[in-house]
């Protein structure tokens, strides 16, 4: 007999549209900052709704909402590493209704459709919601899965934010122990496999007209921080030979930054996301300007080559201004590939259910890429409007979540069934 696994689209979208209503009103869009007061109060929601499908929930030590359905083994005393799943709900400011969303409310509806189908799993699922994916104040993205992946260290409780407060404290005063979120690890090998729904935030499925994406890899991400000192003079009397124009050293910067990713062989990418100048007069040549830019690709040696040669040309360039520069680099996260077997999985998943799907990389970073010191990892995506993702235009059609959360609960069927999935 074929088990139908029926996702409710009217679930998804009410519950969507229920946590978007969690916003800081200040900003256009949709903005649930990281440790923010809607964040706080949207998490309530998030705990509510997996109890309401059936799982036990706790806060973990990492600030993690954590549903568990006790699997059938557990049942009779038999322990089976857990199957994992989630994602994450805050938002970048101005940012979307879908992003990591989709992968946490996507997982509950996952639950709920598995048992209207009368499945019941053999073991454990486990459903996250990581605490803060997205890059915060302290410069610092998936705060959650790392503390849970055990790759969260002293030195990134010690990085300072905007507001004057290191990151250690403002976990503090969230309410999350940063000494106990540094010792939140599960330990290599302790999940069975951890597969996360996220919309694919880029236009390749769309273009391609192709239903369900398999990601083969999460980019690496290496993000700098370029500091640039000139010397500030009379914006009229000083003439163009005679300056140290700070900024517009800066701005070469960007450009370089810019030229990087448009030579990238494969996949690359590079963003200069902010500029600042000093002391920011019209009237004054700046004497300080600073710039915060990031390259990303899925290639690790592009990645290295690319890093070296911002870094260079940025110091040649500086020096024929006659600039002082500093290149500080605050993260660097390698590109992941995902578990070849989980890729496999999902492609027959998908074509079981008549879905087409394609092989994607991710450029966007995802929690997924920290779940990898668990065990096996994999990223099932679904197509993104217009490729538009990090803006209120954000969107994902109904039918693509329905699809997704599809492909997201005969995954997990079929990983339940399996004993040893390859490395
Ligand atoms: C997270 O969304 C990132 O890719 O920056
Ligand atoms: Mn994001
Ligand atoms: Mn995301």
């Amino acid at each position: 007999m074929t088990v139908t696994i029926d996702p409710d689209a009217s679930f998804l979208d009410s519950a969507l549209a229920d946590l978007a209503t969690y916003t800081d009103d200040s900003f256009d869009g949709w903005t649930r900052e990281v440790l923010s007061d809607p964040y706080r109060a949207s998490r309530e929601v998030v705990a509510n709704r997996m109890r309401q499908a059936g799982m036990e929930v706790h806060i973990d030590a990492g600030g993690n909402v954590v549903g568990r359905l006790p699997g059938r083994a557990a049942a009779s005393g038999v322990n089976l590493k857990p199957l994992m799943t989630g994602s994450h709900t805050d938002t970048v400011r101005n940012g979307g209704r879908f992003d990591g969303i989709v992968g946490v409310l996507g997982a509950i509806e996952a639950v709920e459709a598995l048992r209207r189908a009368g499945i019941e799993l053999e073991r454990d699922l486990v459903v996250v919601d990581f605490l803060g994916e997205e890059p915060n104040e302290f410069g610092i993205s998936c705060m959650g899965s790392r503390s849970m992946a055990g790759v969260l260290t002293p030195e990134h409780l010690e990085l300072p934010g905007t507001s004057g407060i290191t990151l250690g404290k403002a976990l503090e005063r969230y309410g999350v122990d940063p000494n106990r979120a540094l010792k939140n690890s599960w330990g290599p090998d302790s999940v069975h496999a951890y597969i996360e729904l996220h919309i694919e935030q880029g236009p390749m499925l769309e273009r391609a007209g192709t239903q369900i994406g398999v990601v083969t890899a999460i980019a690496g991400i290496d993000r700098l921080l370029a500091r640039f000192t000139g010397r500030a003079d009379h914006a009229g009397a000083t003439p163009m030979d005679a300056r140290q124009d700070a900024l517009t050293c800066a701005a070469a910067a960007v450009l370089a930054v810019e030229r990087e990713g448009c030579g990238a062989p494969v996949h690359g990418v590079a963003t200069t996301g902010r500029i600042e100048a000093f002391p920011g007069s019209f009237n004054v040549v700046p004497q300080e300007a600073r710039i915060y830019a990031e390259l990303r690709s899925t290639d690790a040696a592009w990645l290295n080559g690319a890093k070296r040669r911002v870094a260079d040309e940025i110091a040649a360039e500086a020096e024929r201004r006659g600039v002082a520069q500093m290149v500080e680099w605050l993260t660097d996260q390698d590109p992941v590939p995902t578990t070849p077997a989980l890729r496999d999985h999902i492609a027959a998943a998908s074509g079981d259910l008549g879905l087409s799907w394609m092989a994607v990389p991710s450029g966007a970073g995802h929690d997924a890429a920290h779940m990898v010191h668990m065990g096996p990892m994999g990223m099932i995506f679904i197509p993104s409007v217009g490729g538009r993702s990090h803006c209120p235009e954000e969107f994902t059609d109904t039918r693509d979540i329905v699809e997704g959360v599809r492909v997201l609960a005969a995954t997990l069927v079929r990983l339940d069934r399996t004993d040893k999935i390859a490395a």
